[in-house]
C-alpha cells in the first residue's frame, strides 16, 4: 500500500436519540445559528420541530435559509453567505441531506472569502477558513456528514463541480437513524446506489497489497446487498436503517482510501450528467457504472474478477478470469435494477443530442480517471454505452 496521512477531525454523534446532543454541541461555538435545510421534508417529518425546540432551550438566535435543493445551487450558496455576514452568523446548521450538507460547507467557507465562493469552487481560489458547521444527517447516501467535500451546481453555466478543503469538514454530526425512516423508497435507493459507488470508486486501483482495504470494501458492499432489500420491504426498519447509514458514512469518510488512490472517472462522469439534466445522483451512478466497469474490463480482469467472486460470490469453475468478471459486472446491474434503480440514460429522457455537451462537462479538468486514464473519447463511448 502507499503511504498516507489520515486526518478527519468530525465528531460523530450515532444512534437513537442523539438529537438530545445538539444544544450541548451548538452552544460550544456561540448563540447566532444560521439553520440551513432543504424543500420541506424536516417540517413534515417533525425533525424541525426538535431542532427549534433544542435551540430556543439554549437561547439561540436562529436565521433560516430553507429551500437548498437537490444538486444545491450556487445562488443558494450566494444567499447563505448574505444571511452569515448581515447576522453574524457564529455556526452553520445543516439539517438534511448531502446537498443541505454541501451548500452549508460553501457557505461556511464563503463567509470567510472576501471573494466570490465559486473561486473556490472552480479551484482558482484556497479557502483561507470556515465558520462552523454543524449537521444533522437525513438521508444515508453521500458521507459528506464526515468528510471535507461538497459538490455544487451553477446552473446558469451548466457545471457540476467538486471541492473540500481542510476547513469544510463538519465539526460534529448527529446521525439517528430514525431521522431517515420518512424517506422514500427511491430515495433509499438512489442513497444506496452512492453509498456502493464509493466503495467501487475506492476499490478499483492498481496499488498492491491492500487485504485491508479490500476486506472492508467488500465487506461493506455485501453489507448494502444484504441489507437493501430487506429495507425495502421494511422503510420502517430502525435496524436496516442504521446499518445502511453506518455504511454510507463509512464508505466516504476517508478510511476506505488509506493507502490507495481510489478511481473517482464514474463520479465525474455522473456530475456532468446531473450539470446538464438535473437528475439524482445515484440514480445516474446506477446507469453508468456498470458501463464505467465494462469499459475499462481489460484495464485490470484480476480486480474485477475479484470483485464477482468476493462481493456477489459469483462461482469460478469452468470459467475463464474474463467470464467471472463479466458476470460481476452482470450480478451488479442486475442487483441495482432488481431494487428498481434505473439502468439507462433514457429513463431521464436523456438521449444522442446530449452526448456532446455532457462529454464538455465532463472533460473540464481534463483527463480523469487513476485506474484507468480517460480522454474525450472514452467519455463520449461510456456515455453512448449508457442511452
Ligand atoms: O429537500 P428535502 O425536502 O429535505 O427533500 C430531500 C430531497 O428531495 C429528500 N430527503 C432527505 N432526507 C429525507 C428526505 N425526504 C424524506 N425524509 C427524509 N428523511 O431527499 C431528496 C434528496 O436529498 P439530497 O440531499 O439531494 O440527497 P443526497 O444526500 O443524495 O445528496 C445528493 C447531493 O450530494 C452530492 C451529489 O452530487 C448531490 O448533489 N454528493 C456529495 C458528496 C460529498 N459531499 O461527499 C459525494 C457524493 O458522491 C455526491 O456527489
Ligand atoms: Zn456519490
Amino acid at each position: 500500500m502507499n503511504s498516507f496521512v489520515f486526518q478527519n477531525p468530525t465528531k460523530l454523534i450515532f444512534g437513537k436519540g442523539q438529537l438530545e446532543q445538539l444544544a450541548t454541541e451548538v452552544q460550544a461555538y456561540g448563540k447566532r445559528v444560521l439553520l440551513v435545510y432543504g424543500g420541506g421534508s424536516i417540517k413534515r417529518n417533525g425533525l424541525y420541530d426538535k431542532v427549534m425546540a433544542s435551540l430556543n432551550g439554549i437561547g439561540a438566535q436562529v436565521t433560516e435559509l430553507s429551500g437548498v435543493e437537490p444538486n444545491p445551487r450556487l445562488t443558494t450558496v450566494h444567499k447563505g453567505v448574505d444571511l452569515c455576514r448581515k447576522h453574524q452568523i457564529d455556526l452553520i446548521l445543516a439539517v438534511g441531506g448531502g446537498s443541505v450538507i454541501d451548500c452549508s460547507k460553501a457557505i461556511a467557507v464563503g463567509a470567510k472569502y472576501e471573494g466570490d465562493v465559486w473561486d473556490i469552487i472552480t479551484r482558482k481560489a484556497a479557502a483561507a477558513g470556515a465558520l462552523p458547521l454543524g449537521t444533522v444527517l437525513t438521508i444515508a447516501a453521500t458521507g459528506s456528514e464526515m468528510n471535507a467535500g461538497s459538490v455544487i451546481t451553477n446552473w446558469e453555466t451548466k457545471e457540476k463541480l467538486g471541492w473540500g478543503s481542510p476547513y469544510s469538514f463538519p465539526k460534529f454530526s448527529i446521525l439517528d437513524p430514525e431521522h431517515t425512516i420518512s424517506l422514500p423508497a427511491d430515495q433509499t435507493v438512489y442513497g444506496m446506489v452512492d453509498i456502493m459507488s464509493h466503495v467501487l470508486e475506492s476499490y478499483f486501483h492498481h496499488v498492491p497489497n491492500t487485504p485491508v482495504q479490500d476486506g472492508f470494501c467488500e465487506t461493506i458492499l455485501r453489507t448494502v446487498i444484504n441489507t437493501a432489500p430487506k429495507l425495502l420491504q421494511d422503510l420502517q426498519s430502525f435496524e436496516h436503517r442504521s446499518t445502511i447509514m453506518y455504511c454510507g458514512t463509512m464508505a466516504l469518510n476517508g478510511v476506505l482510501s488509506m493507502g490507495i488512490r481510489g478511481d473517482w472517472a464514474t463520479h465525474n462522469l455522473e456530475h456532468a450528467v446531473s450539470a446538464v439534466h438535473d437528475i439524482p445522483h445515484g440514480g445516474g451512478l446506477a446507469i453508468l457504472f456498470p458501463n464505467w466497469m465494462k469499459y475499462n474490463l481489460d484495464a485490470g480482469v484480476e480486480r474485477f474478477k475479484q470483485f464477482a467472486v468476493n462481493v456477489f460470490g459469483v462461482s469460478t469453475e469452468g470459467k475463464s478470469d474474463r467470464l467471472i468478471a463479466e458476470e460481476g459486472i452482470e450480478a451488479l446491474r442486475s442487483f441495482w435494477t432488481s431494487i428498481g434503480a434505473p439502468s439507462r440514460l433514457k429513463d431521464y429522457q436523456i438521449d444522442e443530442t446530449s452526448v456532446e455537451t455532457m462529454a464538455d462537462k465532463a472533460m473540464i479538468y481534463g483527463d480523469y480517471g487513476h485506474f484507468r486514464k480517460l480522454n474525450r473519447e472514452d467519455t463520449v463511448a461510456i456515455y453512448r454505452m449508457s442511452l
